[in-house]
């Protein structure tokens, strides 16, 4: 059964750990992600844009899909499935669709207008029992189309959208999605524990997990991260070992590569990039 992320991301909080949240984009990867959560016994987010969400066919056939491989692979380890970087319109889809938890990225709106329609979309999730992620700060680099600057958010800013009941916040600290820069400043851990200070227990999210240091994912859970996104990094090991099967040339006699063996290594690369974030973030044994 899927649940929504607050209970795990608290307990991360107070264990000083992270929870992975992985972006999905189709069946293998979703199945491959979910074997590797029940293997290492965590608990695990599944992500989706709102591109991925319309390449799977549409936010119904992901729930029903991510509650099927529950039910069929025996999965009992907590997930949640969340609407990563959603637009307020698609937040209420999701809501409506079965989603645990959404993301509302209000973070272009000027502060007002992201204050009044977290505060809304906040009552909509939790009368559902679905969890909701806030943005403030915006964080840069380009995912799905979204464009951002990666600013460091204003930590009275943070406090007033804690303040609306959010359940975890993403706080812009100088990350960025995909690969970093070799010019990169590295994250503001200043920035990070002045969002701590004046948000207190509220769990921290940080975007943009693919390419940061160890030692520095590390200090931000000491910091108070509780939720850590990745997605570049599964992309890339599915795409060099789907490239190296297929230069290897494994296609069956007359009739193209075998799509479920094509797919295969991929899904195991995925796997692998998956168990090396669990480690790292501390939530092995943590279902
Ligand atoms: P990366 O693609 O840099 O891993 O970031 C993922 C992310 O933050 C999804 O919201």
């Amino acid at each position: 059964m899927l649940v929504s992320a607050t209970e795990m991301l608290q307990k991360a909080k107070a264990g000083h750990y992270a929870v992975g949240q992985f972006n999905i984009n189709n069946l293998e990867w979703t199945k491959a992600i979910l074997a590797t959560a029940q293997e290492l016994n965590s608990p695990v987010i599944l992500g989706v844009s709102e591109g991925a969400g319309k390449y799977m066919g549409g936010y119904h056939v992901v729930v029903g899909m991510v509650n099927g491989l529950i039910q069929d692979q025996n999965i009992t380890v907590p997930v949640a499935l969340h609407l990563d970087h959603g637009s307020y319109d698609h937040c209420y889809k999701c809501i409506e669709a079965g989603f645990s938890s959404v993301m509302f990225d209000g973070s272009h709106y000027p502060i007002d207008e992201n204050v009044e329609k977290t505060k809304e979309l906040v009552a909509a999730a939790h009368a559902k029992g679905i969890s909701i992620e806030a943005e403030v700060g915006s964080i840069g680099g380009e995912e799905d189309g979204v464009i951002g600057a990666g600013e460091c958010a204003d930590p009275n800013e943070c406090k007033a959208i804690a303040d609306l009941g959010v359940d975890f916040l993403a706080a812009g600290i100088g990350n960025i999605h995909g690969k970093y820069p070799a010019n990169w400043k590295g994250l503001s851990f200043e920035t990070l524990a002045a969002v701590q200070e004046k948000t207190g227990d509220l769990p921290l999210v940080l975007h943009g997990g693919t390419g940061i240091p160890a030692d520095m994912i590390k200090k931000a859970i000491d910091l108070g991260v509780a939720k850590i996104n990745v997605n570049t990094e599964c992309q890339l090991s599915f795409a060099a070992a789907t490239r190296k099967y297929i230069e290897a040339g494994k296609d069956q006699e007359g009739k193209g590569f075998d799509p479920r063996k094509l797919l295969a290594p991929g899904a195991e690369a995925i796997k692998a990039t998956v168990k090396e974030k669990m480690e790292l973030f501390g939530s092995v044994n943590k279902a």
